[in-house]
C-alpha cells in the first residue's frame, strides 16, 4: 500500500495522552489536518492544550469524542481520513478477548471508512522483551524487531503481570491479519522504549509512568524500576516523529514492526543525578531511594544488573525507514524536569539555602 500523502488527514486516538498529544501538534507541524479522538471532548483538563495549538483555531485540528470500547466507536471519524495513529491505552489488558474485541471495533472502523491505507498501531517494547524471566534475557541478549517474549514460558500470564505484554502482541496481530485481509490498508507496529520528554499538560504528569516517576524524583524519592532494570528511552517528541513517519515511509510493509528508542539505556539513579547535573540551578536535594522489593529480590541486586548490562539494543531498522535522529536523553530529561515545573507546577524539594 502506498504510504499516506503530505497534507493528508489523519486520526490520531489518544490525543489527550503524553505521545498522542506530541503526534498531534508534530503532525500539524508537518502540514497535516488532525482529527484527535479523545473520550471527553469538553475535559478541560484534558483538552485545553489541544484546543490551544494554532490548527485548532483554523479548523485543521478537529476534536472528536470516542471511546474504543464501543463498537462503531470510530466509523465518522475515520471516514475520509488517510490515516490512523492508533496510540490510545485500553481499558483492561488482563482481559485477551476484551483486547480483542477492542482491536475488533477500530479494525471494523478503518474497514468502513473506505478511505484510510495505513494504521501505525503502537504496541511497546514490552512485546520485544518481558522481565517475568531474566534467564530469558540471558539466553537472548539483543533486543531488535525479530523478538519477541517468550510465549511458551509458564509465567507469562496475566496473573504474573504480563497482561500488558500479551495485550499489545494481540494488538500487533490482529490489525495486521486484518489489514491482510482487507488488501486496503496497511497496518505497521511501533514499538516505543520508555517515553521521556516534555508534558503538554498539567494532567499527564500523572500518567506515563516515566514523567511521573521523574516527578517523583522532583518531590524527593525515587524506585527502582521492575527487576533492576535500566531506563531504556525514547524521546517523547522522536517517538511522535516514528509514528508519523511511519505513516509516511515508502519502504515499510504490512505487519512490520519497528522499535522507537534511542539505545540510551540509564540506570534510574544516574537519573536522579542527572536532574542536578542538567539543571544546578533547581538545588534539588537529592531524591531518597524507596526500595519495595523483598530482601530474596534485593538479594540478587548486582546479578540483574549483570543481566541487563549485557543487553544489546538495536533500532537501525527504526533509523532506515524513518530516517530518525534519535536526540539524547539529557534533552529529554531536562525537558521533562522543566515542563512539570512550568506547566504541571510541581514544586522540586530543594537543598536548604547555605
Ligand atoms: N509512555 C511510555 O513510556 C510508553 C512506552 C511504550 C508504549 N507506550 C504506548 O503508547 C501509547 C500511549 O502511551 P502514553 O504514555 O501516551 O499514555 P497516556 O498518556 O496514558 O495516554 C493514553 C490515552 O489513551 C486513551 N484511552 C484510554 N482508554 C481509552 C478508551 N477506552 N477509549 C479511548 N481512549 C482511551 C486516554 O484517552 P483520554 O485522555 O481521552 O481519556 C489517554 O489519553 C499506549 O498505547 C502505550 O501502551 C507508551
Amino acid at each position: 500500500m502506498a504510504p499516506i500523502p503530505r497534507r493528508a488527514t489523519v486520526a490520531v486516538t489518544g490525543a489527550a495522552g503524553f505521545l498522542g498529544g506530541w503526534t498531534v501538534r508534530l503532525l500539524l507541524d508537518q502540514g497535516f489536518r488532525v482529527r484527535a479522538c479523545v473520550r471527553q471532548v469538553d475535559d478541560p483538563k484534558r483538552t485545553d492544550f489541544l484546543k490551544a495549538m494554532p490548527g485548532y483555531a483554523s479548523g485543521r485540528l478537529t476534536l472528536h469524542a470516542a471511546d474504543l470500547d464501543q463498537d462503531g466507536c470510530y466509523d465518522e471519524i475515520f471516514r475520509g481520513c488517510h490515516g490512523v495513529a492508533h496510540i490510545a491505552h485500553v481499558s483492561d489488558y488482563n482481559d485477551p478477548a476484551y483486547v480483542q474485541r477492542v482491536c475488533d471495533h477500530i479494525i471494523g472502523s478503518i474497514d468502513r471508512s473506505g478511505s484510510v491505507s495505513r494504521v501505525v498501531v503502537t504496541s511497546s517494547i514490552a512485546a520485544i522483551i518481558s522481565e517475568m524471566d531474566l534467564q530469558e534475557v540471558v539466553r537472548r541478549p539483543v533486543f531488535f524487531e525479530g523478538r519477541y517474549p517468550d510465549e511458551m514460558n509458564p509465567k507469562r500470564s496475566p496473573e504474573r503481570g504480563q497482561g500488558y505484554s500479551m495485550g499489545k502482541l494481540i494488538a500487533e496481530r490482529a490489525f495486521a491479519a486484518a489489514a491482510d485481509l482487507s488488501g486496503n490498508w496497511d497496518a505497521i507496529t511501533c514499538c516505543p522504549g520508555d517515553n521521556v520528554g516534555p508534558i503538554q499538560s498539567a494532567h499527564q504528569k500523572d500518567m506515563g509512568p516515566w514523567q511521573h516517576f521523574i516527578e517523583t524524583m522532583l518531590l524527593g524519592e525515587y524506585e527502582q524500576s521492575g527487576v533492576y532494570r535500566p531506563w531504556m528511552t525514547v524521546d517523547v517528541r522522536d517517538d511522535a516523529l516514528c509514528h508519523i513517519g511511519l505513516l509516511t515511509s515508502g519502504s515499510v510493509r504490512n505487519g512490520e514492526r519497528f522499535i522507537a528508542w534511542s539505545t540510551d539505556a540509564r540506570k534510574v539513579e544516574d537519573i536522579c543525578a542527572d536532574i542536578s547535573r542538567l539543571l544546578p540551578e533547581i538545588r534539588l536535594a537529592p531524591p531518597v531511594l524507596v526500595d519495595r522489593f523483598p530482601d530474596r529480590i534485593r538479594a540478587r541486586e548486582a546479578e540483574f544488573r549483570a543481566i541487563w548490562a549485557q543487553a544489546e539494543l538495536r533500532n537501525e531498522r527504526m533509523r532506515a525507514a524513518v530516517g530518525m535522529t534519535f536526540r539524547p536523553l539529557d534533552d529529554s530529561i531536562r525537558d521533562c524536569v522543566e515542563s512539570l515545573i512550568s506547566v504541571a507546577g510541581v514544586k522540586p524539594v530543594t537543598l536548604p539555602e547555605d
